[in-house]
């Protein structure tokens, strides 16, 4: 993996986090280098970073003390290391998605691929900005669709479009828009007399996931399965569902995802629930857990990547008490069970349709 940048004759050292065996991958692309070329000459303070994944614009632009809009804990731990890597100062100023920026003059934006949690982002520079505010979004030209093109125009007078280097290209954003109504960026899902909401962004926007309803249909959780550990959490429907079947049980929920954490917390009620907004299970307790359940990722941004399951599925093994179990839903197509089966010693297939397989693992 390519992770030398030569950027105005200084050399810099990215590393990507989590580490990858894809050598093809890297841990940053032309966007992030066209966003920098058009502000070389920008003169502008308070520069606002947003989905700066792994950090390469807080390396180049420490020295100008940016903020840094988090929306993974594994982001902040790969802006971190590459700090680190470059020996820069790792005193960053951090704010969620959903804090008030304060004041704000450049921003940095590499476009996510969630629409809404690009309007999350907009919505929040929309209130910090005036008439000097210049937002800099980049994104691959591929990417590109005409809804992200109004979802700027909905927040700023002036949306102007860069022309394209290396596949990459820019929308320049200034003149934010008068007299807006301030949506709430969430939506609402009507699930067996719950009403879930989560934040713009979350997984599965709008209605439960079939995958998950595959796994919630076949969901039995034993009266002695009482430390229940949710991982990729979401919204937090499975241990909703945990709660529901076993009152008695403290549940765990673990996302990588700050909104999607902020969101479970609004839907599952309780002393008996404690949220963590983590990328892997290296802090929990070893050998705790009676029963883990999750609907794991396989997608990063807009890479399908599996590799990030197989470390959770190593972290998974580490917490489940002797004789507990794993439960989890996945799509057929990703042939899980090869990877299972490195890692746990009973892997059996509990249920299957067209689509899904449901898998429980012991040991
Ligand atoms: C397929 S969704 C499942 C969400 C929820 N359990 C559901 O069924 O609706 C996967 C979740 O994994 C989270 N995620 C991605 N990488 C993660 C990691 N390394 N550790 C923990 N969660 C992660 C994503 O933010 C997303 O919420």
């Amino acid at each position: 993996m390519d992770t030398k940048l030569l950027y105005n004759s200084k050399e810099y050292q990215l590393a990507r986090y989590p580490k990858t065996d894809d050598k093809s991958l890297r841990a940053w692309s032309s966007v992030e280098l066209l966003v920098l070329d058009y502000i070389t000459d920008k003169k502008q303070d308070n520069i606002h970073l947003f989905n700066d994944r792994f950090g390469i614009w807080n390396s180049v632009l420490s020295s100008k003390n940016p903020v840094t809009v988090w929306a993974y804990a594994s982001q902040k731990k790969a802006i971190v290391h590459n700090l680190e890597l470059n020996n820069l100062s790792i005193d960053i100023t951090y704010k969620t998605p959903l804090e008030d920026l304060g004041k704000v003059d450049l921003v940095l934006m590499k476009v996510p691929k969630s629409l809404e949690l690009f309007e999350v982002f907009l919505q929040q520079i929309h209130k910090s900005a005036d008439k000097q505010t210049e937002v800099v979004c980049g994104f691959m030209t591929k990417h590109f669709s005409a809804s992200f093109l109004k979802i700027a125009e909905r927040y700023f007078d002036e949306v102007e479009q860069s022309k394209a280097w290396k596949k990459a290209r820019l929308l320049i954003l200034k003149e934010p828009k008068k007299g807006i109504q301030y949506k709430e960026l969430t939506n609402e899902i009507d699930w067996n007399d719950n009403l879930l909401q989560q934040h713009y962004g979350v997984f599965s926007s709008g209605k439960i996931d079939v995958g998950t309803q595959f796994l919630l249909e076949n969901l039995q959780v034993q009266s002695d399965e009482l430390k229940v550990l949710d991982v990729a959490s979401g919204n937090g429907i499975l241990a909703i569902e945990t709660l529901r079947q076993n009152s008695n049980a403290q549940v765990t929920l673990v996302d990588d995802f700050n909104l999607a954490v902020a969101s479970s917390e609004m839907n599952v009620k309780g002393e008996n629930a404690q949220f963590i907004c983590e990328d892997n299970l290296d802090d929990l307790e070893k050998e705790s857990f009676d029963l883990v359940i999750s609907n794991p990722p396989f997608h990063f941004e807009h890479e399908n990547n599996i590799e990030v399951s197989v470390l959770l599925f190593k972290g998974v093994r580490s917490c489940l008490r002797k004789n507990g179990r794993f439960l989890l839903v996945a799509n057929s197509h990703l042939n899980y069970k090869t990877h299972l089966k490195q890692v746990f010693t009973e892997v059996k297939i509990v249920k299957s349709n067209s689509k899904f397989v449901i898998y429980e693992c012991r040991g």
